[in-house]
C-alpha cells in the first residue's frame, strides 16, 4: 500500500515534467542536461552578461522560496463558516503565500480571475516577512504579535516588497485558467516595480493594460505638487491570445444618448461618423443631400461605405442628413440592435465605480454606522473586473482580501446576472489594535471583521433581491503545521519521535482536519461533496460521489471493507485512503489490499 507524501505541490519537479515532455533529448539520467538545452534552443538564447534584467537583493531566495513546498495545512473551522454543507465559496484564514502553495494541487489553472489588493508599501502598510526556514512557524509568531510595518528608514523599502510579492505571483499565476486574467490594485509607491515583475512573471506580451480609477473626487488644496486623485489597476493575462474580455452593459445614462427625433420604427438611435481617415480613391464620390447639395468626405478621407452600399441604407432610411436635410450625412445606430455591449474604456470615474469615501461608507453602514476596515475598496469597481472577466461558475481569488469586499461583489453580481461564480477568500489574521473600535465589539483579527462581512453583506443582498437561491455561504478554512507528525518537518527526522509515529495524528486535531488535508494534498477542491457514511459506529467519507473513500478509523476490519466497496461507482474509479495504523491487525490489512483490488480498486493508500 503506498504512502501518501504530505507535501504540497513540488514545483521544480513539475517544471522538470515539462522540459522533458517538451524536448525529451535533454534528459539524461532523468537529470536536465543543460547544455543540450542551449543546443535545442538554437539562436534564441541570451549569452551577453549585460542583459536586460530586473533584479533586487533577494530575488533568487524568493523564487527558491515560491518552489519550496507548503508542509502546513488548511484546517476546516465549521463554526465560522456559514451554510458548511452546500456552499462552494471558501475563507481561508492564513499567510497567502503558504496558501497558495497548499492551493496548487487542487486548483491549478482553475481560477478564472485574481483580483488582489496588496500592501501600497505606503510606509505605513504591514509589509509581511517570510521566513525561508519554516514559514509556517514564523506565520504563528507574526499572527501572534502586531503588525510590522515597513518603513522607508530601514534601507530596504522596495527589497522588503518585492520579496513579498515576487513568490506569491509566480504561485499565482499557475492558478489561473488558461483564458484566466489578473488585476492587481497599486498605487504610485510600487507601480512601476509592480509592472516589471509582472512582466516578467506574466510576460510583456500578456499585459492587458493599466486602468486609471478615479479614487478621490474633491481636489486636495494643500497638495504640494499634484492633488493626487488616481491610482491603477493593472491587468495581465495568462496568455493574451486565449482571454477573451466581455462587454459591459449599456448604463441608463448611456441609454439615453440614444434619440427618435425623425419617429423612426425602429425606435431610438445615435448617429456615427461615415468618412474615414483613409484615401480609397473608388469611395470618394459626392453624396446627394435631401436639400440637392453634393457633398464630398473631408480631405485625406473617404466615405465608410461604397457608392452602391450608400444607396442601400439611403433607401431603409438609415442615413440622416439633419432636422434641416442639409447636414453632413451619418449613419443612423439604433439601440434596438445594439446587443454587444460597450468596450470598456481604461478611466473609470468615481461617479461610476464609488471612490474611497463612498466605499468606506458603504462597508460603515454594513457594520451598523462603525467603522471597522480602513480603505476598503467599492463593491461597484471590483464588480466592474468582475463583469469583464469572468462568467458564470468562474472561480474567483482574492489573496489580499482584507473586509472582503471581492466576496460581496461577487454575490452581488450574482445576484444581478443570475451566475454562479465561486469566490476563494485568503486573509492574514492580522490583530486588530486593542483601542480600535472593532476589538471593543468583540473582533480580534481581519478575518474576523471580512467573514462577518460576507455573512451581512450576503443577507443584504438576498433581502434586497427576494433571491434565495444564492450562495451566501462560505467555509472557513485555517492555515497550520500539518496534523500528520510524519509530515511535519519539525518531528520528521527525530528518532525519540518514531513512538508517537504508531499514532501518526498530532493531539487535538480531529478526524476532518485530517480528511481536509488528504483532499489537499491529493488535489481535490476543498468544496467537494463530502458524504459521512456510518457502518456499525465507524464512519465512510464519500467524496465526490465515490472519487475517493476515505476511512480513518481504527481496528478495521474486512466488513468495513465490504461496505467501502460497495460505495465504488461503477462508471469511474475510486481511489481509497485508510490510516497506516487504522487495521485491527497486518493479516486484515493484506487481505483488505487483496479483495479492494479483487474488486477493481487499484488505488490503494495509506497515511
Ligand atoms: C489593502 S488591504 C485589502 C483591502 C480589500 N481590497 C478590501 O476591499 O477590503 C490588504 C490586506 O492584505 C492583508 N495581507 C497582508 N499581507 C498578507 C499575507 N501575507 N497574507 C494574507 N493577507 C495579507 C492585510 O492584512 C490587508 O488586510
Amino acid at each position: 500500500m503506498e504512502k501518501l507524501d504530505g507535501k504540497s505541490l513540488d514545483l521544480t519537479k513539475e517544471n522538470i515534467k515539462v522540459l522533458k515532455k517538451l524536448f525529451p533529448e535533454v534528459v539524461t539520467e532523468g537529470k536536465i542536461d543543460f547544455e543540450k538545452l542551449k543546443l535545442v534552443l538554437g539562436e534564441e538564447i541570451e549569452t551577453s552578461n549585460e542583459k536586460y534584467e530586473f533584479t533586487w537583493h533577494g530575488k533568487a531566495q524568493s523564487l527558491k522560496l515560491a518552489q519550496t513546498p507548503s508542509t502546513g495545512t488548511l484546517r476546516p473551522d465549521k463554526e465560522s463558516s456559514k451554510n458548511w454543507d452546500t456552499t462552494e465559496n471558501l475563507y481561508i484564514e492564513g499567510d497567502n503565500l503558504e496558501v497558495l502553495k497548499l492551493l496548487q494541487k487542487a486548483y491549478f489553472g482553475k481560477i478564472k480571475m485574481i483580483y488582489i489588493d496588496p500592501p501600497y508599501n505606503t510606509g505605513k502598510d504591514f509589509v509581511y516577512k517570510d521566513n525561508f526556514r519554516d514559514n509556517i512557524q514564523n506565520y504563528k509568531e507574526i499572527t501572534g504579535q502586531m503588525a510590522k510595518i515597513n518603513t522607508e528608514t530601514n534601507g530596504r523599502y522596495h527589497t522588503d516588497w518585492l520579496n513579498m510579492m515576487y513568490p506569491r505571483l509566480k504561485l499565482a499565476r499557475n492558478l489561473l485558467t488558461d483564458d484566466g486574467v489578473i488585476f492587481i490594485s497599486i498605487d504610485n509607491n510600487e507601480n512601476s516595480n509592480l509592472r516589471k515583475i509582472c512582466d516578467e512573471i506574466f510576460g510583456e506580451m500578456n499585459y492587458i493594460e493599466e486602468i486609471i480609477w478615479q479614487k478621490k473626487f474633491s481636489p486636495q488644496n494643500d497638495a504640494k505638487y499634484f492633488s493626487l486623485n488616481h491610482e491603477s489597476l493593472l491587468c495581465y493575462a495568462k496568455s493574451k491570445s486565449s482571454f477573451s474580455r466581455n462587454l459591459l452593459p449599456m448604463t441608463e445614462e448611456q441609454k439615453s444618448r440614444y434619440k427618435n427625433p425623425d419617429n423612426d420604427p425602429r425606435g431610438p438611435w445615435t448617429s456615427g461618423d461615415i468618412s474615414v481617415g483613409r484615401i480609397t480613391p473608388k469611395d470618394i464620390y459626392p453624396i446627394k443631400t435631401p436639400s440637392g447639395r453634393e457633398v464630398f468626405p473631408p480631405s485625406g478621407n473617404s466615405w465608410r461605405y461604397s457608392k452602391e452600399k450608400i444607396q442601400e441604407l439611403i433607401a431603409d432610411n438609415r442615413i440622416w442628413f439633419g432636422e434641416s436635410g442639409d447636414n453632413v450625412p451619418r449613419v443612423k445606430r439604433f439601440l434596438s440592435e445594439t446587443n454587444r455591449g460597450m468596450v470598456p474604456i481604461s478611466l473609470w470615474f468615481h461617479d461610476e465605480v464609488g471612490h474611497t469615501q463612498s466605499a468606506a461608507q458603504d462597508l460603515k453602514k454594513l457594520f451598523n454606522d462603525k467603522a471597522y476596515f480602513n480603505y476598503p475598496k467599492p463593491v461597484n469597481y471590483i464588480k466592474k473586473a468582475l463583469i469583464l472577466s469572468t462568467n458564470s461558475n468562474d472561480i474567483i481569488l482574492d489573496f489580499f482580501s482584507g473586509s472582503a469586499t471581492t466576496a460581496h461583489a461577487t454575490m452581488q453580481l450574482n445576484a444581478e446576472d443570475g451566475g454562479n461564480r465561486k469566490f476563494i477568500m485568503v486573509q492574514l489574521p492580522e490583530p486588530l489594535d486593542e483601542k480600535s473600535e472593532a476589538y471593543k465589539d468583540g473582533y480580534r483579527t481581519i478575518c474576523d471583521i471580512g467573514e462577518e462581512r460576507i455573512r451581512r453583506a450576503g443577507d443584504k443582498i438576498v433581502e434586497e433581491t427576494g433571491k434565495t437561491d444564492l450562495d451566501i455561504g462560505f467555509k472557513v478554512f485555517k492555515l497550520d503545521s500539518s496534523n500528520i507528525k510524519a509530515w511535519d518537518p519539525e518531528t520528521a527526522n527525530l528518532e525519540q519521535n518514531l513512538f508517537d509515529l504508531k499514532d501518526n495524528i498530532k493531539e487535538g486535531r480531529t478526524k476532518e482536519d485530517l480528511l481536509y488535508e488528504i483532499l489537499l494534498k491529493i488535489g481535490i477542491p476543498l468544496t467537494t461533496p463530502v458524504e459521512e457514511v456510518n457502518i456499525g459506529g465507524k464512519t465512510i467519507y464519500n467524496v465526490g460521489s465515490g472519487a475517493v473513500l476515505l476511512c480513518l478509523e481504527d481496528k478495521i476490519d474486512l466488513n468495513l471493507v465490504n461496505e467501502i466497496i460497495k460505495l465504488k461507482p461503477k462508471d469511474f474509479d475510486s481511489r481509497v485512503i485508510f490510516k497506516e495504523t487504522g487495521f485491527l491487525n497486518d493479516s486484515v490489512k493484506t487481505n483488505a489490499i487483496q479483495t479492494l483490488k479483487k474488486n477493481g480498486i487499484m488505488d490503494v493508500r495509506s497515511v
